[in-house]
């Protein structure tokens, strides 16, 4: 069913003008009536089709949703999204993700579902999913690195959302250390990276991505935005979603072929955490100072008012 659907849509929007009944089902090797079932299933779907007696069928608008196909339509990515999960809810992204990796899902494996229910975010918190509104996903990476290198994924992740971000967007989005999306101080999107990994070594990784697209103030905590509260104007979260893809296979494939020094100077330029003064919690150990540097492992380095140098591999910015 799911492949048919997808078939039937393809046609549909190959064809700018009606397409005989006949036609589509003569090239999908089809009945009249199947189709028609199609085409009722995906107007179910909130895809608009006109219908006309002696002219057959027209696509006349597309819903906003994470479908499949919707996604590898114009997607151009080599690895990144060409599989995917679509699901209406569930619990967390991650949490199917983990479950697809440990069955031996292909790298670039992406699972997307239009709501969370336990939508989850770093340091035990809560990611509001609100149905629609915004992107909320998964991809499974199986990059051969050792363990010390995912926090370095994490930056390649920041700096390929936050490009991307930029580029569908007119605003200035920046990154907070490590790898929290901010636009005009408030939080738009965050990354979450978790993994399974054998005697030091790598098994996957899968990096969880939110980002408040289209989201309403109303669900959102005080200190969170979306895109739409912000810019004004309303996104296709699928061309939101692509934009992220191919934009983090480019990063990606950089980060796997030079290494992390190019990654780290475009991370960077695109901080919102150097050059301020921060409070660093790490469970419980707090400490504040200047955030002068990302070192070459991404640990961030504060200078204390006594002069000290400390790194920090984990924890929560805020700027005082
Ligand atoms: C953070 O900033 O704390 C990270 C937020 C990560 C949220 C995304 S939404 C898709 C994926 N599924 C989850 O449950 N969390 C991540």
């Amino acid at each position: 069913m799911k492949f048919m659907l997808e078939a039937t849509v393809e046609y549909l929007k190959a064809h700018d003008g009606y397409v005989s009944g006949e036609d589509i089902s003569r090239r999908l090797g089809l009945s009249r009536a199947a189709i028609w079932k199609y085409i009722r299933e995906l107007r179910r779907q909130g895809y608009r089709i006109e219908a006309g007696p002696r002219q057959g069928y027209k696509l006349v608008a597309a819903p906003d949703k994470l479908f499949a196909w919707e996604i590898h339509a114009g997607l151009g990515t080599q690895k990144l999204g060409r599989e995917v999960h679509y699901y209406e809810t569930l619990p967390s992204t991650m949490d199917e993700a983990v479950r697809l990796a440990g069955q031996g899902a292909a790298e670039g494996t992406l699972v997307c579902s239009e709501t969370q229910t336990k939508g989850r975010g770093r340091m035990g918190r809560e990611w509001v999913s609100p149905k629609g509104h915004g992107v909320y996903f998964s991809l499974i990476l199986r990059p051969a690195v050792g363990l010390v290198d995912v926090a370095k994924l994490t930056l390649v992740a920041a700096v390929a959302v936050c490009s991307a971000l930029r580029q569908v967007s007119p605003g200035d989005v920046q990154i907070k250390w490590p790898n929290d999306l901010f636009l005009n101080s408030r939080k738009l999107g965050g990354i979450l990276t978790e993994l399974q990994a054998e005697c030091d070594q790598v098994k996957f990784v899968v990096l969880g991505v939110g980002v408040n697209v289209n989201t309403p103030s109303r669900y959102l905590p005080e200190v969170a935005t979306s895109l739409k509260n912000e810019t004004g104007q309303v996104y296709r979260r699928v061309a939101v979603l692509q934009e992220i893809l191919r934009s983090f296979e480019k990063w990606y494939n950089i980060f796997l072929q030079e290494g992390f020094p190019p990654i780290l100077s475009e991370w960077k330029k695109m901080s919102l955490t150097l050059g301020k003064k921060v409070r660093v919690t790490d469970g419980n150990k707090t400490i504040e100072g200047d955030a002068i540097d990302v070192g070459a492992d991404g640990g961030l380095l504060i200078r204390t008012r006594g002069g000290e140098v400390i790194k920090r591999m984990s924890g929560d910015v805020t700027m005082v």
